[in-house]
């Protein structure tokens, strides 16, 4: 499955990786910059804070009460719609592609 990860200064980060990675995992894994994962996927740090493209949110799964409360805390701002955890999106099943847009900040 393919990621795109989208840089403010328009590098862009294409990985193709296993079905059932998550997008933190491949981003840290593959040494994508701005991806942290302080919390090795809990949900619990926030630092793997990514906007997603508006033309995959229909695809993912609904956001978790975990996930949730952190993107609360997301160093850069949360959007509404299009903030999501890194470690709480898995490619595959359904999701072959994904886009995303990463902050500046993640802590
Ligand atoms: Fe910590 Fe995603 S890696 S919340």
């Amino acid at each position: 499955a393919k990621i795109s990860f989208h840089h403010s200064d328009g590098n862009v980060d294409v990985l193709d990786v296993d079905p059932g990675t998550s997008l933190m995992r491949a981003a840290v894994t593959n040494g994508v910059d701005g991806i942290v994962g302080e919390c090795g996927g809990q949900a619990m740090c926030a630092t793997c804070h990514v906007y997603v493209r508006p033309e995959y949110l229909d695809a993912l799964p609904e956001i978790g009460e975990d996930e949730e409360e952190m993107l609360e805390c997301t160093a850069g701002p949360r959007d509404e719609t299009r903030s999501r955890l890194g470690c709480q999106i898995t490619v595959g099943d359904g999701l072959e592609q994904i886009e995303v847009d990463v902050p500046d900040d993640q802590i």
